[in-house]
């Protein structure tokens, strides 16, 4: 297959959230906001700055609202043009123009790998993009959105490509850890992935985060691999597997992850997000020493 542009998306937003409950028992994860936007809106942000034009949306139940709000919502943008608000109204309006949306169900949670099996018939025969939302990433000024990276590292190389974070010792028994060759400054060719090694065993410290570039090939590779770890079918087994077949880049990404799946690390985003903004540092710093804190 030649290289080619990756042009669609898929954001695998099925899973159940229970890190997050009670908060996600009626609402999605993927809607609890992160300043003002929602957190998949960061995401699908990242994708279409990585040149996406298509995002294809794995849902199950419960996740209406991830519909209705990149849907487009007349009543709501009429009643604000009304009241004189009409940039209210155009930001509203263009939320639903941002990209072509597409919503494909997965019937069961049965896994990451199993969620992106279920978005085969919008990225058959190309190359396509995933981001997991739970992980926002900011760029620097300057910077390609960390999709964008590793789709950069596709035009040039070809084949797949996985984004990578070099995490603490003590950590790596939380992701999938690559054990791989060098190629050139940050990126390297995948020999080998573990899921969630026993610690000490880990190959190296390089975390797969939550973005990547597919070839098509990953489908028969998710359909051969079965249900593993849990019952359920594992996206890492079937990248370790395409990796014995065409090439799989991993590339040490630029930028800075804030991750948002459970209520601690949320937490976390919401305050590092508020002090890198102008309009927000002051808020955040005034409040801390109205409150007194100064420190542990
Ligand atoms: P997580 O491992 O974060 O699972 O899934 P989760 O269900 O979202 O959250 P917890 O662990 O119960 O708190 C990683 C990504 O894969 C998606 C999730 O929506 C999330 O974006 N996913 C996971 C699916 O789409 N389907 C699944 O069966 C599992």
């Amino acid at each position: 297959m030649t290289v080619s542009d990756v042009r669609k998306c898929l954001f695998p937003v099925a899973g159940m959230g229970t890190r997050f409950l009670p908060a996600t028992k009626e609402i999605p994860k993927e809607m609890l906001p992160l300043i003002d936007r929602p957190l998949i809106q960061y995401g699908v942000e990242e994708a279409v700055r990585s040149g996406c034009g298509e995002i294809v949306f794995v849902t199950g139940r419960g996740k209406r609202a991830i519909e209705d709000y990149f849907d487009r919502s007349i009543e709501l943008e009429q009643i604000l043009i009304e009241k004189g608000k009409a940039d209210s109204a155009r930001l509203v309006r263009e939320i639903s123009q941002m990209a072509d949306f597409a919503y494909v169900r997965q019937p069961e949670p049965l896994g990451l790998g199993h969620a992106v099996l279920c978005g085969e018939p919008f990225c058959r025969g190309c190359y396509f993009g995933v981001i997991l939302p739970d992980d926002v990433m900011v760029t620097p000024p300057g910077t390609p959105p960390v999709l964008g990276q590793l789709v950069q590292v596709h035009q040039r190389l070809g084949g797949s490509v996985v984004a990578l974070e070099e995490v603490p010792p003590e950590e790596t028994f939380r992701y999938g850890i690559i054990r791989g060759k060098q190629v050139e400054d940050g990126v390297f060719r995948i020999e080998d992935l573990v899921e969630k090694p026993e610690p000490g065993s880990e190959p190296s410290r390089h975390a797969v985060m939550g973005r990547y570039v597919l070839s098509p090939g990953i489908f028969r590779h998710l359909r051969n691999s079965g249900f593993g770890a849990g019952g359920e079918i594992q996206l890492t087994d079937a990248i370790r597997s395409l990796a014995e077949d065409e090439p799989v880049w991993g590339v040490m990404y630029k930028g800075e992850r804030f991750d948002c799946g459970t209520m601690e690390s949320w937490l976390r985003a919401t305050l590092g997000m508020a002090l890198k903004r102008e309009d927000l540092r002051g808020i955040v710093l005034s409040e801390l020493e109205r409150l007194g804190v100064t420190g542990r």
